[in-house]
């Protein structure tokens, strides 16, 4: 398919939006200061506030764990994946500021979801039920166990046992094959859309949970396993060998050669803190160390302009980012935030950028009626009214908040190991796991347009506008 040149109509669409906006908006001046730590605390703490607005499921009759949703059901905007995100974005939320108002809604949150097998697989979402998905939900109980958050009363799942059970799911021979000489599916069921596709997130999803369990256990068959993954992710070109680039996947009718060359920040920001990860457990092997100088160069390259968080294949179009795509800036901010951590001398390049890039984020929170919603659009510093483009959701206020409360990085600890931590692990944990293949009800062809992570972007409208991407089917 010929190169379209998708640069030209976006930002003039953008820049007619912002003018109309900045009309709407005059009357708000900045709300947030994040001048000090004392103020970047406070700016936090009304940031979290606002954005457990979105937030339904402690309330009598919601579900605790999802944000509203699933929009294939015409619920709410929101995947399950993306309340297993908000999970970890107040788990670090916690770590950062030791506000803990949210704490036991995240812990209600996280334990109501775990399924019945405690390995973040509950039939109720089958029908999403992509690797990645399961694996944020994962990563965020790993993340509990490194941040110390408070465990789980003793006759429930504890965090450490539930990041080892997610990636234990995904490292049985009942995921693996070997198409593509290897590497694992998106779709977990065999029976959704999606499952011939393989895919970089799944995969940096996977890799990434077991850098962190190789750290914090010092079990080397997960570390083995992580660099049996990255190393796939290199040798089929989702990871370009020349520049460093991270694209989104290929398919398995062609041996993954089809390459959708969409770059999302997610994707590469993972497998940045994952190799950390990896360097910081091999005490600063030369392969880790490589690994992490040239993805951290791709990430600010990429997805830093002007030092400022941009989303790269779909901002500047009007509609053009899902409400997947509008949370991934939170997780990079705070995924680059624990890098500086274990590879200490990265927080040079990395802090700056960080604060650049927040100070940004909070210049454009200036919209709705309290004058300090935010929206989506950092680089031009703007709130752009939810009538001109709706980008005033969940994953943009976690946005903000990740950012925010990313600045106290440094004086937080560095992720926790076995040696310090206080979660209980458990080796087994996922072993007994039944495969998901018995969904509650049969899936719709509703389900199956809309069910995952990126689905919009695979099977919708995207393709249509965006004729560059080598889709293969
Ligand atoms: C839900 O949690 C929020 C935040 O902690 C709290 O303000 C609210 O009262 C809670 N609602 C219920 C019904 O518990
Ligand atoms: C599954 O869905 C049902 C129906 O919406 C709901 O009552 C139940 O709480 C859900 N279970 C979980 C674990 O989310
Ligand atoms: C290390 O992890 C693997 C995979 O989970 C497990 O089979 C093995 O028993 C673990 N080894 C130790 C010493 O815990
Ligand atoms: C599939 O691609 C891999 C490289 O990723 C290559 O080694 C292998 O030979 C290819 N298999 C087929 C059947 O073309
Ligand atoms: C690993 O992380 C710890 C904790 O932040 C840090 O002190 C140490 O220097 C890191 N190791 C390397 C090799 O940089």
């Amino acid at each position: 398919m010929a190169l379209s040149s998708p640069s030209r109509r976006p930002v003039q669409w953008l820049l007619s939006a912002l003018a109309m906006s900045s009309v709407l908006s005059v009357a708000h001046g900045q709300y947030y200061n994040i001048d000090t730590p004392d103020a970047i605390r406070e700016s936090a703490r009304t940031l979290a506030y606002d954005m457990m607005l979105f937030y339904q499921g402690n309330k009598t009759g919601e579900i605790p764990g999802i944000l509203p949703g699933p929009p294939t059901e015409h619920k709410g905007d929101y995947y399950w994946w993306e309340g297993g995100a908000m999970m970890g974005t107040y788990v670090d939320y916690w770590f950062l500021t030791r506000d803990p108002s949210y704490n036991h809604v995240i812990t209600e949150g996280m334990l109501h979801q775990v399924g019945p097998n405690a390995d973040y697989m509950p039939p109720n979402h089958t029908a999403s039920l992509g690797n990645d998905d399961q694996g944020f939900w994962g990563m965020s109980a790993m993340l509990a166990a490194e941040n110390k958050f408070p465990n789980p009363p003793d006759d429930q799942p504890q965090w450490l046992a539930l990041a080892q059970a997610v990636f234990h799911t995904q490292a049985a021979p009942d995921r693996h094959d070997n198409t593509c000489n290897g590497g694992l599916r998106w779709q977990v069921p065999p029976t959704n859309a999606g499952y011939n596709y393989k895919n970089t997130i799944a995969n940096a999803c996977f890799f990434n949970l077991g850098a962190r369990l190789a750290r914090y256990t010092e079990n080397q068959t997960y570390a083995e396993w992580a660099s049996k993954t990255f190393d796939w992710l290199w040798s089929v070109g989702y990871i370009d060998n020349e520049n460093w680039k991270v694209y989104d996947g290929g398919h398995v009718e062609h041996n993954c050669t089809d390459i959708n060359k969409a770059q999302f920040s997610y994707n590469a920001a993972l497998l940045l803190q994952g190799s950390a990860f990896m360097y910081n457990y091999t005490n600063g092997e030369e392969v880790w160390k490589s690994r992490v100088d040239n993805l951290l160069k791709g990430v600010l390259r990429d997805f830093f302009p002007n030092n400022i968080a941009f989303e790269m294949p779909c901002e500047g179009r009007k509609g053009g980012c899902t409400a997947d795509m509008l949370s991934f800036k939170g997780y990079v901010h705070r995924w680059l935030a624990v890098v500086t951590k274990l590879v200490p001398y990265t927080a040079e390049t990395i802090l700056p950028v960080l604060r650049t890039s927040t100070e940004a984020a909070v210049r454009q929170c200036t919209g709705g009626e309290t004058g300090r919603r935010c929206g989506f659009y950092w680089s031009e510093g703007v709130y752009v009214d939810p009538a001109v483009d709706k980008t005033s959701g969940a994953g943009e206020a976690m946005n903000v908040l990740a950012a925010v409360s990313s600045l106290l990085i440094e004086e937080a600890d560095p992720p926790a190991t076995k040696h310090n931590g206080l979660s209980k692990g458990d080796p087994n944990a996922g072993s007994r796991s039944r495969g998901p293949t018995e969904p509650l009800a049969p899936i719709t062809a509703g389900d199956r347009a809309g069910a995952s992570i990126l689905t919009l972007l695979i099977l919708g409208g995207f393709i249509g506008t965006w004729g560059w991407m080598s889709i293969g089917d």
